[in-house]
């Protein structure tokens, strides 16, 4: 185990790294938001907008958090100091505040998860998946739920880098890709899927203009959230990088396959919900637990794919929550010289009673979910942003070009694109993301996570 002054830890292989930080990235965002909201925004129109924030604005802001990790090389709270700004560090300790709330919600999600694995054996959801949402969602069932995951969070992140995370992602992240992918090709087969492909893949422009407000700053959060910014997260994991590592090559690796299982999951999703006869835009993210659910109960075989789809979702959830719970964990234990193991019992018992509250209540939970989506994230990335673009800018421009063959001029417009346009389009989500909130009267993810 390192310590704080000895040799770090380092990810064994280039693959390891990049299948971590996918691990991270692809999670319950990628399968189990995204395609609803896509059918909810416009179908093909949204996933356009989408991509282009993906590649705009999510590609050159995960550069930021590489440069400032690999050149702090180091946790994310001291990284600012290594680079010569520890009155830095606060936006990266405001970042792990971040990942503490977000899993503390995103457990119970996982928790979710593991009581339709255990319906999908009993077939306790085929009749009525949304009674079966209502029993599980909050009370008893989602406080075993939530422990339950945390509990297997904990576990792997005791292990370490090598021995937990880089071991585990290397079965769950490709295990998620071939599952998937078997899914879609199910569901190919299914009555209704070209119906399905039809509503994903035609673009309804009139929906996206006249909900453009709403759309963006869901968009750009979206994109933060699913690529996993503005929580030190890809800091951390970065700090474990060599420096003949390529960045930029790195980043576009992750950003490609996380984006490719979004969109693959729209591949299993909308021809089974069409099979099926359910319009996919009448409900939010909540459709994959009651209609989708639904879906599996009515269709042959449906019992055994619900099993498969719901464990890809857990390890989908898994592999992110593990990095979620890895990195304020290396903080506290390279800090103050805790034993990584006795730390992740502590800290994960902490987030376990934190998401207490929201297991009782949906609408405490959906707060937990608006104050990370529409604030926390959004500020966190905003505060790397003028870091890099404006504080550190020479020691970073430097770093994203070594070992990267990139050239110059891909590193100087990175630089003006982070000074300049990233702060615009944050500051834009930020207004028009409150102003949805007030106009709309709503939490915009209360809609999101619950439909
Ligand atoms: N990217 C994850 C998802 O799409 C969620 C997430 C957001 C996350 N921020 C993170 C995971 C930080 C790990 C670390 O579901």
């Amino acid at each position: 185990m390192p310590t704080a002054m000895s040799e770090r830890e380092h990810w064994t292989s280039r693959i390891g790294f990049i299948l971590a930080a996918v691990g991270s990235a692809v999670g319950l965002g990628n399968i189990w938001s995204f395609p609803f909201q896509t059918a909810t925004n416009g179908g093909a129109a949204f996933v356009l907008v989408y991509l282009l924030v993906v590649v705009l604005v999510g590609f050159p802001a995960m550069l930021m958090e590489f440069t400032i990790g690999r050149r702090g090389q180091s946790n994310p709270v001291k990284a600012f100091d290594n680079i010569g700004f520890g009155n830095w560090s606060f936006s990266g300790a405001f970042g792990l505040v971040g990942t503490l709330v977000t899993l503390a919600f995103y457990s119970i999600v996982g928790g979710w998860v593991l009581s339709y694995i255990l319906g999908s054996v009993t077939g306790a959801y085929f009749g009525d998946a949304g009674a079966y949402f209502g029993s599980i969602a909050t009370g008893p069932p989602a406080v075993v739920g939530h422990a339950i995951f945390m509990a297997l969070t904990i576990g792997i992140v005791a292990l370490g880098i090598t021995g937990g995370i880089e071991r585990a992602t290397k079965v769950m992240v490709p295990a998620i890709i071939v599952l998937l992918a078997g899914l879609s090709a199910w569901a190919f087969t299914l009555s209704g899927a070209s119906a399905g492909y039809e509503y994903y893949l035609t673009p309804d422009f009139d929906i996206l203009s006249s909900n453009l407000d709403s759309i963006i700053p869901y968009a750009v959060g979206q994109a933060f959230f699913t690529l996993s910014l503005g929580f030190s997260t890809m800091i951390a994991y970065s700090s474990y990088l060599d420096r003949d590592d390529s960045l930029p090559a790195d980043s576009g690796a992750i950003v490609i396959v996380n984006t490719a299982v979004a969109l693959l999951a729209g591949f299993v999703v909308f021809p089974v919900l069409s099979t099926i006869g359910v319009n996919p835009g009448s409900g939010g993210a909540g459709t994959a637990f009651t209609s989708l659910a639904g879906a599996f109960g009515q269709l042959t075989g449906g019992a055994i794919l619900g099993f498969v789809f719901f464990v890809t979702l857990l390890f989908a959830g898994l592999s992110s929550s593990i990095s979620l719970l890895e990195v304020p964990v290396s903080y506290v234990s390279e800090t103050y010289g805790y034993e990584r193991s006795r730390v992740a019992v502590g800290l994960g018992t902490g987030i376990f009673l934190l998401g207490l509250p929201a297991t009782i209540s949906q609408t405490t939970f959906s707060w937990y979910n608006a104050i990370v989506f529409n604030f926390i994230i959004p500020v966190t990335v905003l505060m790397f942003a003028l870091f890099v673009g404006w504080v550190a800018s020479d020691q970073l421009s430097e770093e994203l070009s070594l070992g990267s063959s990139f050239g110059d001029t891909f590193t100087v417009s990175w630089l003006w694109w982070v000074r300049l346009v990233i702060p615009v389009a944050i500051g834009l989500t930020l207004v028009l993301g409150i102003q949805s909130l007030l106009l709309k009267g709503g939490i915009i993810d209360a809609a999101i996570i619950l439909g």
